[in-house]
C-alpha cells in the first residue's frame, strides 16, 4: 500500500504545525494552570491565544472572543443566545448541519421562522434571492457560511450581510471554512457574530474553536457554571467572554491552538503555489473523466466530483482503501446543498487540499481516478 495521501483538509487539517504537538504536552506535563482559579504563570495561554485570533478576524477586543470546542459549539451559542426582535430568520441552503439543525430545533420549537435561500450550481448563495427576502422579510438574523463546504465557492458576505444591516437585523458568520486561509475582519465582514473553528485552517489541535460576538450584543449563555470568580452570582457574569466560558478550559488545546498561530505567522501559506496545485488537480481530474463541480470566482482549496458508474461512497471506499487517498464521500454534513448542485442522493466526493499538499500528492490521486475509470495504464 502506496503512502497515504492526505486530502481531507476542510473537514480537519493534516499535517500540523511541528510545534503543536510539543506544546501541547509541555501543557500537559506542567503543573495546572486555569485563569482566575489556580497557578500563575506569566502568560495565560488562553488570553494570549484570544489576542492572536482577534488579528486574524479583524477584532479590536480579544475579550469578546469566547472559546470553545469547536464551531458547532460556537454556532449553537450563538443561535440558541440571541434574543431576537421578531422571529424571522434568514439562512442559505449551503449551510452545514451545525447551522441548520439548531434552526430546525429552534423552529420546532416556535422560536423562530425559518427562510431558505437557495444556492446556484456552484454552491453560492442566490445573491437576488437574498437580497429580495431580506428586503421583503427584515430578518432580525441572518447566518451564512463564508464558504460552501462542499464546492468551495465563497459568497460575497459583505454585500449580503450590508443588506440585513440596512433592514435592521443581526448577521451571524460561519467562516469554519475560511479563517486561517482568506483575510477575515469581522467588521468589514458586516458579521455581528462570528463562528470558527481552531482544527481546520488555522491549524490547530480538534476540540478547537471561538465565537465573536460584537460589543453591544448580550448573549444569553447556552451552558452555565462555574467561572472561578464571582462565584456569589446566581447567573453567569455578565463580561465576556467568561459569560459563555463556564467549566475548566481545553488549556493545553488552545495553548497549541496559539503556538500554531505563531507559525502560521511565521510561515504564511503561498497562495499562489495552493492554487496552482488546484488547477493542476482540477485539471488533471477533468482529464480523467471526472465530473467535477466547476467553481469560478473566490474558492477555497476544495473539488468536489463524481465518477461516471461509481456510487459516491463506494467510490470514497475506493479511493481509501485501493488507493490510500483520504477523502470524503456523501453529503458532508450540508445536505440542501446538493439539490442545487444536481448531486443528490449519494452527494459527492471531496478532496480538499492545504498549504501542505504537493504536486507529487495531487498527481497521485488524479492516478487513482484514472484508474477506477480506466483500469491500470
Ligand atoms: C461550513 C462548516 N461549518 C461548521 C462546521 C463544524 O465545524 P466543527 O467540526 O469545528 O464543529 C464545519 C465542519 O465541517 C463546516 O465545514
Amino acid at each position: 500500500m502506496p503512502q497515504p495521501v492526505y486530502l481531507n483538509n476542510a473537514a480537519t487539517s493534516f499535517p500540523k504545525p511541528p510545534p503543536l504537538g510539543k506544546e501541547v504536552c509541555s501543557w500537559l506535563d506542567a503543573l495546572p494552570f486555569h485563569a482566575g482559579r489556580s497557578g500563575s504563570p506569566a502568560r495565560d495561554p488562553l488570553q494570549s491565544c484570544r489576542q492572536k485570533l482577534a488579528r486574524i478576524l479583524g477584532v479590536a477586543d480579544p475579550a469578546r472572543i469566547a472559546l470553545s470546542r469547536c464551531a458547532t459549539e460556537s454556532l449553537n451559542i450563538a443561535l440558541h443566545g440571541l434574543r431576537l426582535k421578531t422571529p424571522t430568520v434568514l439562512a442559505s441552503a449551503a449551510e452545514h448541519n451545525s447551522v441548520l439543525r439548531p434552526l430546525f430545533l429552534l423552529r420546532r420549537m416556535g422560536r423562530i421562522d425559518l427562510h431558505l435561500v437557495p444556492c446556484d450550481g456552484q454552491g453560492r448563495v442566490r445573491r437576488g434571492e437574498w437580497l429580495r427576502l431580506t428586503k421583503e422579510l427584515r430578518p432580525a438574523l441572518a447566518v451564512l457560511t463564508h464558504a460552501s463546504n462542499v464546492t468551495g465557492a465563497v459568497n460575497p458576505v459583505t454585500e449580503l450581510f450590508s443588506a440585513v444591516h440596512e433592514s435592521g437585523g443581526l448577521t451571524l458568520l460561519d467562516a469554519s471554512q475560511t479563517a486561517g486561509l482568506l483575510r477575515l475582519d469581522a467588521g468589514e465582514l458586516q458579521s455581528d457574530l462570528l463562528a470558527f473553528t481552531g482544527h481546520k485552517y488555522l491549524l490547530g489541535p480538534t476540540g478547537t474553536g471561538g465565537l465573536y460576538v460584537r460589543p453591544g450584543i448580550d448573549l444569553d449563555p447556552l451552558l452555565t457554571g462555574g467561572t472561578g470568580v464571582r462565584s456569589d452570582l446566581q447567573e453567569m457574569p455578565p463580561e465576556m467572554p467568561m459569560r459563555l466560558e463556564p467549566g475548566t478550559p481545553a488549556t493545553p488545546l488552545f495553548a497549541g491552538l496559539a503556538a500554531c498561530l505563531d507559525w502560521q505567522e511565521q510561515h504564511p501559506p503561498s497562495r499562489p503555489s495552493m492554487d496552482r496545485i488546484l488547477i493542476r488537480l482540477e485539471d488533471g481530474m477533468r482529464r480523467a473523466g471526472a465530473q467535477v463541480i466547476a467553481v469560478s470566482g473566490p474558492r477555497t482549496p476544495i473539488i468536489s466530483f463524481t465518477l461516471p458508474g461509481w456510487e459516491t461512497a463506494d467510490a470514497g471506499l475506493a479511493l481509501e482503501k485501493g488507493f490510500g487517498i483520504i477523502c470524503r464521500a456523501g453529503l458532508h454534513c450540508a445536505p440542501l446543498i446538493h439539490e442545487a448542485l444536481g448531486t443528490l442522493p449519494g452527494g459527492a466526493v471531496r478532496f480538499s487540499l492545504s498549504r501542505f499538499t504537493t504536486d507529487d500528492e495531487v498527481d497521485a490521486a488524479v492516478d487513482a481516478v484514472r484508474r477506477m475509470l480506466h483500469g491500470p495504464r
